[in-house]
């Protein structure tokens, strides 16, 4: 027996099995619409963005644990949690990126939802760059290039495979054994990979209608790609950067480049746009989705989106997973706040 305060929640299996039974494709492609609206209809007078932050340490690993809040008006607050510790993969053979998102009702106060948010960042950070590329590339077919292979990387291909055609993939990664199994992670994309020596990344920025830069690089060690004459009309999603003095771009291609942050004081502090003056920043995401066929002459030009991570794509992510999941009955609902009886008295019996 529930009740309406019960909390909904959505583990790994239960993630899963929402992907099972909509399948990979259609859920990518609702969450690119959903977030294509969103930005559409994203106006800050009627939605609350707090400033990420968060816990950065170095003892016992280098990580950091940060939240992002959001609340539009009219509905819930979203705050995703996310863990970021690049020595996962290796040292504990888990995934850098370890998220959760929760759903707060501006009703009462109570948790209406809690699920995993590792898979949907993944497909958020997609589902962004798909339309950042959907926006700014040139038609396609195109050749994409990916450097960093890694988690982020499987939902950059795939969704970006959902907005344009792809006839070639040149992938690299400075780790062989990563680079190893890229090819087998994407075949579900359907679409031709070469996976290249990682000295590639010199020369990648001439060879590639859209390239997608979604590395672990350290803290001041980028550029993680060679600084030549970019291919006319280059579209970079560069998704790595998102830590002060954390970059994957040189900075002559972006001084030449037409620079779309996701949100320009968080790029500003943590993202490529941390080696541009803010003269030089052109409008944000939401705005050159809002008003695409202006943007549209930029096709032809260098664009850059910074990626940095957007709370509104979290709240985006989890509204339309537990939408899913309770349309298919999907997770668990659990009394998890101690609701008393009697409002005044919190030692009386939970109801
Ligand atoms: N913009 C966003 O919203 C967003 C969201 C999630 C993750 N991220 C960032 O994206 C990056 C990738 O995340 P992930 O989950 O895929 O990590 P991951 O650990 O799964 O993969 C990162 C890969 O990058 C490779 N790499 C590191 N330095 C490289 C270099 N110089 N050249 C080529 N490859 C290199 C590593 O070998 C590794 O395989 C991280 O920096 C993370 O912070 C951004």
């Amino acid at each position: 027996m529930t009740t309406p305060l019960d909390t909904l929640v959505l583990g790994a299996a239960d993630v899963a099995e929402v992907v099972r039974t909509v399948g990979r494709n259609e859920l990518l492609d609702l969450l690119i619409e959903r977030l294509r609206t969103r930005c559409v209809e994203h106006s800050a007078g009627t939605t609350e963005v707090r400033a990420r932050d968060g816990f950065r340490y170095d003892k016992p690993d280098l990580g950091l644990v940060e939240w992002m809040p959001t609340h539009e008006a009219g509905g819930p607050v979203v705050v995703k949690m996310v863990g970021y510790h690049p020595g996962n993969p290796v040292q504990r053979d888990l995934p850098s990126v370890i998220a959760t998102s929760s759903m707060w009702d501006t009703d009462n106060g109570h948790l209406m939802a809690l699920a995993d948010a590792t898979l949907l960042t993944a497909l958020r950070t997609g589902a962004a760059s798909a339309l950042a590329t959907e926006a700014l590339a040139i038609d396609g077919p195109i050749t994409l290039g990916i450097v960093g292979l890694g988690a982020q990387a499987v939902t950059q291909l795939h969704a970006i495979s959902r907005v344009r055609p792809i006839d070639r993939v040149i992938a690299l990664d400075t780790a062989a054994d990563v680079a190893a199994t890229f090819a087998e992670r994407v075949t579900f994309c359907g679409v031709p990979v070469e996976v290249v020596d990682s000295s590639a990344a010199d020369s990648i920025a001439a060879e590639v209608d859209v390239l997608c830069t979604c590395t672990s690089v350290d803290i001041d060690a980028g550029p993680v790609i060679g600084d030549v004459a970019p291919r006319p009309g280059l579209h970079v999603n560069a998704v790595g950067a998102d830590f002060p003095g954390k970059l994957e771009l040189p900075g002559a291609l972006l001084a030449d480049a037409f620079v779309v942050p996701d949100i320009t004081d968080q790029c500003v502090l943590e993202g490529e746009c941390q080696q541009i003056p803010r003269t030089s920043i052109g409008p944000e995401l939401a705005d050159i989705v809002r008003n695409q066929p202006e943007h549209r002459s930029r096709r032809n030009d260098v664009t850059v989106f910074d990626s940095t991570g957007w709370a509104v794509e979290d709240d985006v992510a989890l509204r339309l997973l537990v939408e899913l999941a309770e349309t298919s009955g999907i997770g668990r609902r659990i009394p998890i706040e101690y609701l008393s009886t009697d409002p005044y008295d919190p030692y009386a019996p939970p109801r």
